[in-house]
């Protein structure tokens, strides 16, 4: 009984909180029931006065937002969104008119994740009406192949994301402070960089693979021998704090 329970709960929750698109199986089906608008019809949909309502779209699927028209309706902040698909604003914050563009071939796989947040804020707050007819949706509501491969690139995010929040668990940033008398000083404790943990580790320099960046660890073990890992010179290799002058902070 339990056990029905439990699927019928899974298919309550991902029929609620996934979003169509991220299921291309049942893509087809599902579509079937929304409307496909291309994108001159779309600016009907603008709610300047006379229009046919107020919706905007971003990576092709579409919204009515009536319910925000304080933010998408004449004279709203977020007015310029009305009408349109303006994935791009979403990551650079540009809103200038130049500016709007659907094609978000550009934004790194780590802040795909951020816009996709944005679907699924829409697709919470606000209802989904159709699809749009361009670059994210052929004229039959498939998912284009520059969808599919933004798809990739979000699956890429999500791994990248993943990686770094493991690396933060293994190394944890240090805490730090500067003052033009003493100089630096950097220094490891049970929470630095937010990483609550049992022990507190020794500072050292992490080395980004492949890149020239450097910046402050903790490392639990003071032998650690990851060849990205660097001791800061002049600092006792068990040391929990270490006073850096310029020449070690940047050689
Ligand atoms: C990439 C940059 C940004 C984007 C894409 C963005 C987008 C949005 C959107 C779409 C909404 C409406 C949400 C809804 O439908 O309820 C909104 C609301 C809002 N945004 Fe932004 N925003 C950005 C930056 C900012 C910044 C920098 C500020 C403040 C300095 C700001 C302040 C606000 C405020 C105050 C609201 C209204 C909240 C409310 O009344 O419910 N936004 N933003």
């Amino acid at each position: 009984m339990l056990g029905y329970a439990l699927v019928a709960f899974s298919v309550l929750f991902a029929s609620i909180f996934i979003p169509r698109q991220w299921s291309t199986t049942t893509f087809v089906n599902e579509s079937a029931n929304r409307r496909l608008i291309n994108s001159d019809e779309l600016t009907f949909y603008d709610g300047k006065q006379g229009s046919k309502g107020l919706y905007l779209a971003l990576l092709g699927q579409i919204f009515d937002v009536n319910k925000g028209e304080k933010h998408y309706g004449p004279g709203g902040a977020y007015h310029f969104m009305a009408g349109k698909d303006a994935s791009l604003s979403f990551i650079t914050g540009d809103f200038r008119e130049s500016e709007l563009t659907d094609d978000v071939s550009s934004v790194p796989p780590l802040q795909l994740i951020t816009l996709y947040e944005w679907l699924s804020f829409y697709h919470r707050h606000y209802k989904h009406v159709g699809f749009l007819i361009g670059r994210y949706y052929t004229e039959s509501g498939e998912p284009t192949e520059t969808l599919l491969q933004i798809q990739a690139s979000l699956a890429e995010g999500h791994r990248l994301k993943a990686q770094s929040e493991a690396e933060k668990t293994r190394f944890p940033p240090c805490n730090s402070e500067w003052s033009g008398s003493t100089g630096g000083r950097v220094w490891c404790s049970t929470k630095s960089g937010g990483v609550e943990r049992k022990w507190t580790g020794v500072p050292r320099q992490l080395y980004a693979p492949g890149s020239t960046a450097v910046r402050c660890v903790c490392v639990e073990n003071p032998f650690e021998d990851d060849p990205n890992v660097k001791k800061y010179a002049g600092c006792p290799s068990s040391s929990e704090s270490c006073l850096l002058d310029l020449i070690s902070v940047f050689f």
